[in-house]
């Protein structure tokens, strides 16, 4: 189970959240370092549920929401969201789901979206998931990536390699001054990744 932090702050959805207190990992990296691809095989092998964050926006883009449009203008100039919106989207996804251990994959992006979370749902991560990647091999498999996503283009994949140095890197730095995080070397073939994914979460399970 989750560790609560701070419960006794907390209000609104938060509450529901905090009385689940859902096992949680996030999963962390560039651009393209592999996140989506490694969680489909931890769900696979070690039964969490995996929410990634970029994909929920997606999908709160194509439900037309009041909040679509601005979430589609921020996503495609490679910005970061503000975390309201996309704490809900994640806070409603857990509840909705019976499992309580989830993979939560690229949350959070920056120091706003590690401090909202945590004082919102009073929620610590388990640990930290850090794929670490070139930006070379990061642009290479963004470029050839072939799932239509309008910010697979160079100069937005430039600009969230930006985002990423300047403001997610901090989210990684933070977790390792707490002994949080485990680095995975994300630059090797998929299957050879997942080795080094197994060897965390198998003692674990
Ligand atoms: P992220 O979710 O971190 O942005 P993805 O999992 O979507 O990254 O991977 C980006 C692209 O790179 C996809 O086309 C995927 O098939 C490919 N890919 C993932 N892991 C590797 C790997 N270890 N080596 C080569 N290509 C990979
Ligand atoms: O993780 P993914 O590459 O799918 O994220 C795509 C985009 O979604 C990011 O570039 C950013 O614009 C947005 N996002 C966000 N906040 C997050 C995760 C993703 O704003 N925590
Ligand atoms: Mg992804």
């Amino acid at each position: 189970m989750g560790t609560n932090v701070d419960a006794a702050n907390t209000e609104g959805t938060g509450s529901a959240l905090i009385e689940k207190n859902p096992k949680i990992v996030f999963v962390l990296g560039g651009p393209g370092s592999g996140k989506g691809t490694q969680c489909a095989n931890i769900v696979e092998h070690f039964g969490y549920t995996h929410l990634s964050a970029g994909d929920l926006l997606r999908a709160e883009v194509q439900t037309g929401s009041e909040n679509g449009t601005m979430i589609e203008k921020m996503m495609s100039e490679g910005v970061i969201v503000p975390s309201e919106v996309t704490i809900k989207l994640l806070e409603r996804a857990i509840m909705e789901n019976e499992n309580d251990k989830f993979l939560i994959d690229g949350f959070p992006r920056n120091d706003e979206n590690r401090s909202s979370f945590e004082s919102l749902t009073g929620i610590e991560p388990e640990f930290v998931l850090f794929f670490d990647c070139s930006e070379d091999e990061m642009e290479k498999r963004l470029l050839t990536r072939n799932q239509g996503r309008k910010d697979d283009n160079i100069d937005t994949i430039r600009k969230r390699f930006k985002v990423f140095t300047e403001s997610s890197l901090n989210v990684i730095n933070y977790y390792n001054s707490k002994g949080k995080v485990k680095k995975i070397d994300a630059s090797k073939p998929a299957e050879e990744v997942f080795e080094a994914v197994k060897a965390v979460f198998a003692p674990l399970s």
